[in-house]
């Protein structure tokens, strides 16, 4: 994700600094070139040597140091960086910031960056509650900066509170936004639909599928890395939703309708990655239904076919994608789904074939809209939520 990307890792001095070891590794992972500041008092609690053994750079902690390997190390570091993050930020190097005070070799280069920053709080909650601290952490939002806030907890100081610095996994993702994808999609409202929907027999038992909902998460997760707000409506799954989405969770095909036509009208594309129940018992028992002799038939009807409403009421404008999951004349029934419902694209993939069926972390998809087809090879459902985003994106007026 953040390959080429220069990133700038401030670190203060707090009991958390750490866990800016912890970021400096994940950081890596994702193939970032990383480069770490402290201040001095950062060195009492981390020392230098591991944040350069891990990063392959000199680790940089005095302004007036000769092993310089640029003339003017902090202008040109400023220069190359994508990103700059001060985590664990304390009060003090908080209030610089807001301030434009430079007087270390952080300070001095984040005042010459001119790229995203970002900062993760980490101190006692009686100085982060304090209207000084919260006065200087507005005024960075306003500067643009996005402040990581921090969790509650039981504090170094013994305090329990607000000050604990925000998860290294929770940081990574902050960081991830900001850089490792063009903003091409900034300013566009995406409503995306994921995993299976439950239709209740009696209190214990229900009708669902084997959707893991990767797919949907995976396009919500691309969509909004490259800017889109979005709206994830989901059906019970295993994963965690993605950061900075609008997560609606629904269990049946009802709720999902319900969540999705009173929000569909706002957004410029709607995708249906859920694999939604055609059909629910008619009657759902209150109590808990026994065995009996003999064969057991349950009276079925059909739920509302959300995407077939979309498609009939279709603001102007708006661009509609559907997924088709088949097992037999894959395309020709894609395609005369695309027709049926009134959509701009529908997704088709085959279960039987391998690396795209249930539950897998990729797809095989065959992207079909009114004028051409493309197959797309074996990948990752993350790249493949890239592409299908791309193929919408240029659709939009
Ligand atoms: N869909 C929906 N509401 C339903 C059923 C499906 O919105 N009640 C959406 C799915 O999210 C998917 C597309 O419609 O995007 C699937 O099309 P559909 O024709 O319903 O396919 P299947 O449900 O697989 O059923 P069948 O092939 O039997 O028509």
């Amino acid at each position: 994700m953040l390959k080429g990307k220069t990133i700038l890792l401030g670190v203060c001095s707090s009991i958390a600094a750490y866990k800016a070891a912890e970021l400096t590794s994940l950081l890596l992972k994702q193939h970032a070139s990383v480069h770490v500041l402290m201040t001095k008092n950062a060195t009492e609690f981390i020392s230098p040597v591991t944040f350069e053994t891990l990063t392959g750079h000199k680790c940089l902690v005095d302004t007036f140091d000769r092993h310089f390997v640029f003339e003017v190390e902090h202008i040109e570091l400023a220069k190359a960086a994508d990103l700059a993050i001060v985590a664990p930020a304390t009060a003090n190097m908080a209030a610089k910031l807001a301030h434009g005070l430079a007087d270390d070799i952080l300070s001095t280069t984040i005042l010459a960056c001119t790229c995203p920053k970002l900062i993760a709080p980490a101190m006692n909650t009686r100085m982060y509650e304090n209207p000084v601290t919260q006065d200087n952490l507005e005024t960075l939002r306003r500067y643009g900066w996005d402040v990581i806030e921090p969790g509650s907890g039981r504090l170094a100081c013994g305090d329990t509170g607000k000050g604990k610095l925000a998860p290294v996994e929770e940081m990574l993702e902050y960081v991830i936004r900001r850089a490792a994808l063009p903003q091409d999609l900034a300013g566009t409202r995406i409503l995306i639909t994921a995993g299976p929907t439950r239709e209740a027999i009696d209190p214990v038992r229900f009708i669902t599928n084997h959707s893991s909902g990767k797919m949907g998460y995976a396009l919500a997760r691309i969509a909004m890395l490259r800017g889109a707000q979005v709206t994830l409506v989901s059906g019970p799954t295993n994963l965690k939703p993605p950061m900075f989405v609008d997560f609606v969770p629904i269990t049946s095909a009802h709720d999902l309708f319900e969540a999705v036509t009173s929000r569909s009208d706002e957004q410029d594309i709607v995708i249906k990655a859920a694999a939604v129940a055609d059909y629910r018992p008619c009657e759902v028992a209150s109590e808990k239904m026994h065995k009996k002799e003999g064969d057991l038939s349950i009276a079925l009807s059909r739920t509302e076919d959300t995407l077939q409403y979309l498609g009939d009421h279709k603001k102007p404008g708006q661009i509609l994608c559907g997924f088709a999951m088949e097992t037999e004349q894959m395309e020709e029934r894609a395609q005369a789904k695309l027709v049926r419902k009134n959509l701009d694209m529908i997704c088709a993939n085959n279960v039987k074939v391998e690396g795209a069926g249930f539950g897998v972390d990729t797809n095989v998809l065959t992207l079909i809209t009114r004028e051409d087809r493309r197959q797309l090879e074996l990948m990752s459902k993350e790249q493949a939520a890239f592409e299908i985003l791309s193929q919408l994106k240029g659709m939009l007026r």
